[in-house]
């Protein structure tokens, strides 16, 4: 998980490190989830995203190659400059997150920690559910840090993998949305879980209907929010905060066409982007 960070010299941080942009990366537009929130706890910070939109999705990979593309995609923002790296897939941070930490030059945030965190500080009954794409679930990467936190603790997980699709169709509040939500929700349900991670990048646009399926005394964690909130904590301990009279630059680039990510990241991030930039990583 996160680096010993207070502790570690492995980071050459210099007095102008502070100006460099936070560096997120995604397999596609769900980061978006994540930058919405820095955006909001961090408004005066740059932020340079990568979304691997043309090797989208990366829930149904192997572990190998997820964590192949996940090299490149590291070398490539570490090459642009950045001051702390953030993987805002759950997939990758459940699989590639020790080899990338390794790899890079710079401190490394992953979804999972951030998540389990807040699970185990608001369940009340001590058993929680996550839910995220096939290759989180199978990697036990939220019950093996939950259970790190708390051993007492129970994790029901199970993997939702028609949410991806869904969410990016725009069907968030849609009757089909919410009957596969109920397929998928209800064995968790029937254990009694009071809390469920929103393991996925793409879920915290399905809070609605997941509340309407599981009813609202569900405490709900948006891994988005949490992973911001850490992000924040490192910059402070690390002193890498932006001077706040700073104006921040921001940078889109995908692998795909950029068409198809203006108009879906509207949605996930709450505004319009343009600026979006195409660029291919195969041979960082
Ligand atoms: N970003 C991925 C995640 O959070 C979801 C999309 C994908 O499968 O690549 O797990």
């Amino acid at each position: 998980v996160i680096e010993p960070l207070s502790s570690s010299n492995k980071y050459q941080v210099g007095p102008t490190s502070r100006q460099l942009p936070v560096g997120v990366f995604d397999s596609g537009l769900g980061g978006l989830t994540v930058v919405q929130q820095l955006f909001k706890q961090l408004p005066w910070e740059s932020i340079i995203y990568f979304g691997d939109t043309a090797r989208v999705p990366y829930g149904s990979k192997s572990v190998d190659t997820v964590r192949k593309y996940a090299i490149q995609i590291v070398r490539f923002l570490e090459a642009r400059g950045v001051k702390l790296l953030v993987i805002a897939c759950n997939t990758v941070s459940s699989v590639a997150l020790e080899v990338v930490a390794e790899a890079a030059q710079v401190p490394v945030i992953g979804v999972i920690e951030p998540g389990a965190l807040a699970a185990a500080a608001v369940t009340r009954n001590h058993k929680v559910g996550v839910i995220g794409t096939t290759a989180t679930i199978r990697s036990g990467a939220y019950e093996k840090a939950l259970q790190q936190l708390a051993s007492h603790l129970i994790v029901l997980s199970t993997a939702c993998p028609l949410f991806v699709p869904l969410v990016e169709e725009g069907w968030l509040d849609h009757p089909v949305t919410e009957q596969v939500a109920r397929e998928y929700l209800q064995p968790v349900l029937q254990q009694g879980i009071d809390t469920l991670i929103l393991g996925c990048t793409h879920y915290p646009l399905l809070k609605t209907i997941l509340h309407k399926v599981a009813g609202n005394g569900l405490r709900i964690v948006d891994t988005a929010i949490e992973t911001a909130r850490q992000v924040k904590a490192h910059l402070g301990t690390l002193r890498l905060f932006s001077p706040q009279q700073s104006h921040p630059q921001h940078f889109f680039y995908v692998s795909d066409f950029p068409q198809k990510f203006e108009e879906v990241a509207a949605r996930f991030l709450g505004e319009p982007l343009s600026n979006v930039t195409h660029i291919s990583v195969e041979n960082y």
